[in-house]
């Protein structure tokens, strides 16, 4: 390694690296070692969810998309935290943790071991429960893209097993791990939106809407030509929104064992990104817009204006292909296009788009004031790079107003990486930046992880209070909050 750039980073790679090493254990206790104080008023639990196993008996993965899912419940209560942690029991978590090591194979290129030949046209994923928990209509659901949800018991966090939503699922259907609750898209009353995929030659797009209760308002399902990989989709009060990124899938190298599906995505630079328009009613046709748009995992937001529709997503120039062989704890950021903040207008009676970059600096994880979905909102917070330009680590929270174009930034550099920063809403406040920002933080230095409270009014005075856990939490990928005081405390 050449010290002159190393010294110019703002984090150490083998520091960075760290953070994805398994958690085995599942802990349960008040945290005692506390900075700072946490807010009295913050009266809930912070939900989390990522892979917690990087290897399995010791067999590394070979992507971190690929881990088990790891589920953490933050309770906050009278300005003390309780932190417990469990694994979900997917079927493959409990034979591979019996066996000593992985059965199944990864999305991401985790391979069985045996070479080749043993991954031959074996087509079993593992359902890895890893990506995204949240609680709706008395359910605590661990979702992953891939297939049905698992529901946990809502104060112990154990496994009750696969949900199909009262039948609304059929066994192994996609569920998309990134609903949407929009705030009155039901009478006034919030209503859960969620999409499940299938792809193909066509591919099949079914969409939900269910109320508070968790029963089914509305269902439909559309046909959209072409192979498509959508991980997060956007609505508005009178629209679904799907982007159709320019990839294509080639299948040849997963049967025969050679890769992982994640490996056969190439992105096609040449071609637009379709958005498609999709009408919650029903008695409006769907509209197709091209844009030019890199690549895109994740949407803030989008709402309606006049004619146009505005969609602010996290782009990419290119989609970050994966590498067979290569090793993910040391990715050189240097040679990765950073993720930016996008802004794109769509105009429905012409059916044009065009985009706008918002923020120039690395970032990820877009988080929104809740009760904000398919509106105009004016603030934005990220997870994002130290430094202003360049892909890098997520190591601070930014946040963005799209009034004033201001920005303000806190960072844990150099040796803390942050995750999603998660927005709660001050009660009874009306305000769309009245809350807090919540935080897992990884601090190298330590081989621990932080929980930090930041005003999301004034992120640059620093934490209103730093938890400091016994342990680490491997990096994450996304959580919820809720005002449910049972949630993780049984
Ligand atoms: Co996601």
């Amino acid at each position: 390694m050449q010290l002159e750039s190393h010294q110019s980073l703002s984090y150490d790679l083998h520091q960075w690296s760290q953070g994805y090493q398994s958690q085995p254990h599942e802990y349960d206790y008040w945290i005692e070692d506390i900075e700072g104080e946490i807010p009295l008023e913050l009266d809930g639990t912070l939900l989390r969810n990522g892979p917690g196993l990087l290897d399995i008996g010791g067999y590394p993965i070979a992507h971190p998309f690929d881990g088990d899912g790891m589920i953490s419940a933050i309770a906050f209560r009278e300005g003390r935290a309780h932190y417990r942690n469990r694994y979900v029991q997917t079927q493959g978590y409990v034979e591979e943790q019996k066996a000593g090591k992985p059965l199944y194979r990864g999305v991401f290129g985790t391979q069985k071991p045996g070479g080749w030949l043993a991954n031959l046209f074996n087509l079993r994923l593992k359902n890895l429960a890893n990506t995204h928990i949240i609680y709706w209509g008395d359910r605590l659901l661990a979702l992953w893209e891939g297939a049905e949800p698992h529901r946990l018991d809502p104060q112990t966090l154990d496994t009750l097993g696969l949900d199909h939503l009262d039948g609304l699922l059929k066994p192994g259907q996609a569920f998309s791990a990134h609903p949407k609750i929009d705030p009155c898209g039901d009478r006034s009353q919030p209503c859960f939106v969620n999409f499940s995929i299938q792809p193909g030659l066509n591919s099949k797009i079914t969409i939900w809407e269910l109320n508070l209760k968790g029963k089914p308002l509305r269902q439909s399902t559309h046909e959209i030509p072409g192979f498509c990989f959508i991980h997060d989709f956007a609505i508005t009060p009178q629209y679904y929104l799907f982007l159709q990124n320019p990839v294509s899938f080639n299948p040849l190298p997963f049967l025969f064992g050679l890769r992982g599906p994640g490996e056969c995505i190439d992105f096609d630079r040449q071609n637009p990104t379709k958005v498609w328009v999709i009408p919650r009613s029903g008695d409006e046709s769907i509209k197709m817009i091209e844009i030019d748009s890199g690549f895109v995992f994740h949407h803030v937001n989008a709402f309606e204006e006049e004619n146009q529709i505005i969609l602010d997503s996290i782009g990419y120039e290119s989609f970050p292909e994966v590498e067979p062989g290569s090793d993910f704890r040391y990715t050189d950021f240097n040679q990765l296009a950073p993720s930016q903040l996008w802004r794109f207008r769509l105009d429905l009676t012409h059916r044009r788009g065009n985009r706008q970059l918002l923020e120039t600096r690395c970032c990820e994880f877009p988080q929104i004031h809740p009760q904000w979905v398919g509106k105009c909102h004016r603030y934005v917070y990220l997870g994002a790079a130290h430094p202003n330009q360049g892909s890098a680590p997520l190591q601070g929270i930014l946040k963005r107003d799209n009034q004033s174009g201001e920005t303000q930034f806190w960072s844990s550099a150099p040796h803390g990486f942050v995750s999603e920063p998660v927005f709660i809403p001050k009660p009874g406040s009306e305000v769309e930046d009245q809350g807090w920002l919540i935080s897992v933080v990884y601090e190298s230095q330590k081989h621990r992880s932080d929980i930090i409270i930041l005003d999301a009014q004034n992120l640059e005075k620093g934490p209103l209070a730093q938890l400091h856990l016994q342990h680490h939490i491997p990096y994450g990928l996304h959580g919820s909050w809720s005002p449910n005081q049972q949630l993780g405390m049984g």
